[in-house]
């Protein structure tokens, strides 16, 4: 890639966007065209740092909106993109599945169809699309997700992922788009919206409500850094293969309820509280419906091709999350005020 190479980044407002965002900015190598349309989920605000950088611009977008992207493709010669804007929760896909289908599934094509148009006769261009291990459908106890597991997704938001996968794949096959796609496990750190597990329970326990673990709490999760997971993006991005897929993962398996108690003790001991006082929140509640029994990567493939490893420590990275919180009072005061509440209530009222 050359240093003025123009890149565009979707979802970049987004919790996993703003650190890959930042991550290619600050590299010096691109010029980073953000599209966002800062649903609920996007905070202009995870990227203040780095928002005057010369090498940075935000457009406020829909992904849908083909004409707007065809003319956003016209308008710059983009030299790859990288494809994070997608609706996320997993809970919300099953309350309004339609959503979820408008933007991962429609979204994720009319960005590959402009892609496709804009790069015919082109060389040396790359669409990147950011997935999930969901798609792989769930564990028992025993195995790991690979790269070559079949999609057997579960829930509607896993659904319209394996179907953008499979929409890319066909673009690279019938039309010969050069595409990579990465399918990553759970991510926490910085940024993190407080719908998810992690931000939620901090959440919840620095205001002393009901901590919800859904079912019995024994369903397990493959944690990863998000900011481990953005090198893993960059390093895909400028070595993986074209028409090619990697697992992304932390290595690091926990079920809700082990997770839940350790940062229980983390958030007492930095508070200052007797030690078992935040575990006294924890309230199991209605399950999730069709919950997904447990999830594992297995990233061999990522770290023997391209050398990439977790940095972190799962308890060195709740440390840091915690203390990002901490020091991001006003972030999580704002993103839940409004809608978040209602959100919320609505949510939580009937489990
Ligand atoms: P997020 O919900 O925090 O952010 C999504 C971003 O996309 C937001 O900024 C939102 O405003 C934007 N967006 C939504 N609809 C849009 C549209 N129609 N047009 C333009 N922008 C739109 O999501 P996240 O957790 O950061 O996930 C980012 C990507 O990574 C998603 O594709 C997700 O499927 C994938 N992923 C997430 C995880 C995880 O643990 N969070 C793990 C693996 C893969
Ligand atoms: O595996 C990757 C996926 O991880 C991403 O593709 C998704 O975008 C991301 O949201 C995440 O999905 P999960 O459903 O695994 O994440 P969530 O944080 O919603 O839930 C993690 C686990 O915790 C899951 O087993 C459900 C449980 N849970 C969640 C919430 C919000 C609870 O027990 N209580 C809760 O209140």
């Amino acid at each position: 890639m050359v240093q003025d190479s123009v890149i565009l980044i979707t979802g970049g407002a987004g919790f996993i966007g703003s650190h890959v965002v930042r991550k290619f900015v600050q590299s010096g190598n691109y010029q980073v065209i953000n599209l966002d349309k800062l649903t609920y989920a996007g905070n202009l605000e995870n990227l203040r740092d780095i928002e005057n950088h010369a090498n940075y611009k935000f457009i406020k977008g829909d992904i849908c909106d083909f004409d707007f992207i065809r003319k956003l493709f016209n308008n710059y010669d983009f030299s790859g993109v990288i494809h994070l804007a997608a609706e996320s929760h997993v809970d919300r896909s099953i309350s309004n599945p339609m959503e979820f289908i408008q933007t991962n599934v429609v979204g994720t094509v009319s960005l590959l169809n402009a892609a496709k148009e804009s790069w015919s006769g082109k060389n040396g261009r790359r669409f990147y699309h950011v997935s999930t291990d969901e798609v792989y459908g769930s564990l028992g106890d025993e195995g790991f997700f690979t790269e070559t597991t079949s999609y057997d997704p579960k829930s509607p938001y896993s659904a319209s992922k394996a179907s953008s996968d499979h929409f890319v794949r066909a673009y690279g096959n019938t039309y010969g788009l050069p595409f990579v796609i990465s399918n990553c496990s759970n991510n926490y750190g910085p940024n993190h919206f407080p719908e998810k597990l992690i931000p939620l329970m901090i959440h919840n326990i620095q205001n002393g409500k009901p901590l919800p673990v859904y079912g019995k709490g024994e369903n397990i999760r493959d944690w990863l850094y998000v900011e481990d997971h953005a090198r893993a993006i960059e390093l895909i991005f400028e070595k993986g293969r074209n028409g090619d897929t990697y697992n992304i993962g932390g290595f690091n398996e926990w079920k809700n309820i082990d997770l839940v108690n350790l940062l229980c003790d983390i958030m007492d001991r930095k508070l200052g509280n007797t030690q078992g006082i935040s575990r006294e929140l924890i309230t199991f509640v209605k399950d999730r419906a069709g919950h997904d029994l447990r999830y594992a990567i297995d990233a061999t493939k990522l770290k023997g091709e391209l050398g990439w490893e977790p940095s972190l420590q799962f308890k060195e990275g709740l440390e840091k999350t915690v203390d990002w919180y901490f020091e991001n009072e006003q972030w999580l005061k704002d993103v839940t005020s409004g809608d978040y509440l209602r959100y919320y209530d609505e949510h939580y009222s009937n489990r």
